[in-house]
This record gives C-alpha cells, sequence and structure tokens, in this order.
C-alpha cells in the first residue's frame, strides 16, 4: 500500500557537515539538495502529500547567522520548487506560525500558495516555523472567536471540524520518517501524528536519497495498521 500523506523530519545536516569539516550551512545546501530528487521520487511513487518538516519553532535557538542562511535558502528553494512542481500539477502550502517570518520571505510563501492553489496532482507542503504545540493553540484560539461569533457551536466541535482550524486541513500522516538518528518528534505534527507509523533512520538528511526511502517504504508495508481494532482490513472502516 502507497500512504497517502508521509511526513519527513528532515535532520542531521548539521552533523552530516561537521564530519566533512564543513561549515554546517554546507549541510544545509547539502540537504536542500538532496530534495530535489527525492520529492520527485516521492511523487513518482504515487504518494499524494508529502509534509516537510525543514525548521521548527525552536529553531530560532540558532545563532542569527545559522538562522539566516537558512531563510535565504529557503527562499531560493521555494522559488526553485516552485517552477519545477508547478508545471506537474503539484499544490505547495506552508504550515507554520508567520511571526516573526520576514516579509521577505512571507511574500514568496503567499505568492507560490496562491499561484499553486488549484493545482491536482499532490501536495508539497513545507513546515517553516512550525511547532506542533502553536498550531493546536492557534486552532483552539480561532474556534474560541468562531464559538463567540456564533459560527461554529463549540459542543458540536469533533477531530474532522478541529482539523479545519489547524495551518491547512490534511488528512492525518500515515509515516513519519526522521532522518539523523534522534527518536523524537521535535514538536512536528502531534495531532496529524496521532495514528502515524514510523521509521528512525540513522542516515543522516543528505545522504537520505531514494534507495533509503523505498526501505522506509518497504518497512511501512510490513506493518499491520489496527487503529485500534482487531482486524482492521475485515472491518472496513
Ligand atoms: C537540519 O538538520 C534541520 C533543521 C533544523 C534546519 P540540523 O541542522 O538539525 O542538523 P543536526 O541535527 O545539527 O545534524
Ligand atoms: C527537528 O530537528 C526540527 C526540524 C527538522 C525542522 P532539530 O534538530 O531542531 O531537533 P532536536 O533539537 O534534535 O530535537
Ligand atoms: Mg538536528
Amino acid at each position: 500500500m502507497i500512504p497517502t500523506h508521509v511526513g519527513i523530519i528532515v535532520d542531521g545536516n548539521g552533523r552530516w557537515a561537521t564530519k566533512r569539516f564543513k561549515n554546517r550551512s554546507e549541510g544545509h545546501l547539502a540537504g536542500s539538495k538532496n530534495l530535489d530528487n527525492l520529492c520527485q521520487h516521492i511523487f513518482d511513487k504515487g504518494i499524494k502529500i508529502l509534509s516537510l518538516y525543514i525548521f521548527s519553532t525552536e529553531n530560532f535557538k540558532r545563532s542569527d547567522e545559522e538562522v539566516n542562511y537558512l531563510m535565504d535558502l529557503f527562499a531560493r528553494k521555494f522559488k526553485h520548487d516552485f517552477k519545477m512542481f508547478s508545471k506537474k500539477e503539484i499544490r505547495i502550502m506552508f504550515s507554520g506560525r508567520r511571526e516573526p517570518l520576514k516579509q521577505e520571505i512571507l511574500d514568496i510563501i503567499d505568492d507560490i500558495t496562491l499561484k499553486t492553489k488549484d493545482n491536482q496532482n499532490g501536495i508539497l507542503n513545507f513546515c517553516v516555523n512550525y511547532g506542533a504545540h502553536m498550531e493546536i493553540i492557534d486552532a483552539c484560539k480561532k474556534i474560541v472567536i468562531d464559538n463567540n461569533n456564533g459560527k461554529i457551536n463549540v459542543n458540536n466541535l469533533d477531530d474532522k471540524l478541529f482539523s479545519k482550524y489547524l495551518y491547512n486541513d490534511l488528512p492525518d500522516l500515515d509515516l513519519v520518517i526522521r532522518t539523523g538518528g534522534e527518536l523524537r518528534l521535535s514538536n512536528f505534527m502531534l495531532w496529524q501524528a496521532a495514528y502515524a507509523e514510523f521509521y528512525f533512520t540513522d542516515t543522516l538528511f543528505p545522504d537520505f536519497n531514494e534507495k533509503e526511502f523505498d526501505l522506509a517504504l518497504d518497512s511501512y508495508n510490513k506493518r499491520e495498521r489496527r487503529f485500534g481494532g482487531i482486524d482492521y482490513e475485515k472491518k472496513n472502516f
């Protein structure tokens, strides 16, 4: 089975560079280049939605030099991906808090979001200045406002309605991959990962190629997803 929604926690760029006596920024550049073929491969496999965790709300703790380098790299990357993926009718979206991103990057994000909004062949969702706690808090605030305005009745709140208040209303994650050896989510899509399968690899992101991705898919296909039931396949929820 091909998962519908795959999330990748892109990790290990810094260590990849340090191991080669290079600057951390060279690791980020190598990671960004690696994404080109990898994303292509993932959509070619028939995966419809790919969420890439590339900058967390917590990553602002890093030096100004690293944060500025990453933001410049993202600006170039988003424009490049817009050219590459709009030809293939892939919609590009962004999940994350707008503040304190610079206006320059927000303009690129808004432009690409608008220009690709009708594309139907798949979704590439960049999680930038993303944190799951913030996403859930932001959703709760909007829900309170809409309840007070009479737009919704909070008594009718269920998981489907709640999802509509997240940064993007996407189906739950089927598979979460984390490169770089850490066994944690680091605040990635806590709501959407409720029933995801997890795949952790020591491979550092710049080395996580198409073959490595296929290993993750093989592992996913060996899992029995029960969703709390006894035999999910037979019950046909
Ligand atoms: C890249 O990996 C992901 C980002 C947060 C931009 P890291 O920069 O966290 O690389 P390591 O974990 O230090 O090796
Ligand atoms: C997680 O990586 C965030 C992203 C990949 C964007 P980090 O390198 O920031 O995570 P920690 O600090 O090891 O938890
Ligand atoms: Mg890291």
